[in-house]
């Protein structure tokens, strides 16, 4: 699957977890940071601008290799 059409599922099992977005390139810092609460569901991909994600918090997540959640 081209990566450009995959995407993963974050879902927020406690109010306040942090989807932090990483950059692609030379540089890896943080970029963007969303906040969740319990419940909240955030559909993303992977980008020319974010290499890798951060989930900070008790949180569900569903990739195309599989469902992991998070410790709290
Ligand atoms: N503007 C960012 C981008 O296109 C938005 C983004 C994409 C993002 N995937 C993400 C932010 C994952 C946080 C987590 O790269």
């Amino acid at each position: 699957m081209n990566s450009k059409d995959d995407f993963f599922v974050i879902k927020a099992e406690e109010d306040g977890v942090n989807v932090i977005g990483l950059t692609r390139g030379t540089d890896t810092r943080f970029h963007h940071s969303e906040k969740l609460d319990k419940g909240e569901v955030m559909i993303a991909q992977f980008t020319e601008h974010t290499s890798a994600v951060k989930v900070r918090g008790k949180a569900v997540i569903q990739t195309s290799h599989g469902e992991l959640r998070t410790e709290e």
